[in-house]
């Protein structure tokens, strides 16, 4: 079974969508399109019913929602949870739904609390936008860790987890663990006005590599010719 995207030439030349149960991570410098991705991707489930969680660490709920919104997804109403790791920082205090994203107890405590309410939504997507922001936060072993026992129950339960992680943050070794703690990675690159998506390793994919041109247009990533 595959997850699709909802980007049309992406879910075609990945059999139809990522995988079901993977947590995948999104590499690309800033502006390279890896929100966008997640959040169409959200979208998507939504739009077909299903419930999804939003761990944000780059950006408040509402300006999510925003972002969403000028690409015409409308979220209201849907079952979006989210898990707001980016307001502590702001100085808001540790509560409902706000979490400080360098106390890992209090963190998984919210996930789990996240999954129980939302059981019966049929979750399938989650989306962890930016695990970068973390490692400012958190050595980076215990950061990984985190992201290794958060993939492995996501995956336990059905969930397919999309992870952005910033281009040019990371030393190599925290990217080497990185991959090898998930099951595939995007590549998102930008030169110039050439946007391109790479993928070279996936899980349960036979049609690797994949290369595509794309452009973000007010409907979102569209993979061009
Ligand atoms: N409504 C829109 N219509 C067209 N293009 C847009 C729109 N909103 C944003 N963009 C484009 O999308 C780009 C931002 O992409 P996005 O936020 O997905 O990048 P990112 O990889 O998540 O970056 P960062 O690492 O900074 O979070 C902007 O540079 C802009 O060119
Ligand atoms: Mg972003």
């Amino acid at each position: 079974m595959r997850v699709p995207t909802g980007i049309p030439k992406f879910d075609e030349a990945l059999e139809g969508g990522l995988p079901e149960r993977a947590s995948i991570l999104l590499i690309g410098i800033p502006g390279a399109g890896k929100t966008t991705f997640c959040n169409q991707f959200i979208y998507e489930g939504l739009k077909n019913g299903e419930g999804a969680i939003y761990i944000t660490l780059n950006a408040a709920p509402d300006e999510v929602i925003n972002n969403m919104k000028s690409f015409g997804w409308d979220v209201s109403g849907k079952p979006l949870r989210f898990i707001d790791a980016y307001s502590w920082q702001m100085g808001k205090e540790e509560g409902k739904d706000v979490v400080n994203p360098a106390n890992l107890t209090n963190f998984t405590i919210a996930i789990t609390k996240a999954l129980t309410e939302m059981k019966n939504q049929n979750v399938r997507r989650v989306v962890v936008d930016s695990i970068s922001t973390m490692f400012l936060f958190v050595p980076k072993d215990l950061c990984l860790r985190f992201i290794s026992m958060l993939s492995a129950r996501l995956k336990g339960v059905g969930i397919t987890e999309l992870i952005t992680v910033e281009e040019g943050m990371h030393t190599p070794d925290v990217i080497t663990a990185l991959n090898s703690l998930t099951d595939g990675t995007i590549y998102f690159s930008m030169e110039g006005d050439k946007r391109t998506i790479k993928i070279n390793r996936m899980k349960e994919t036979k049609t690797l590599p994949v290369n595509l041109n794309f452009k973000i247009s007010e409907k979102g990533i569209e993979i061009t010719p």
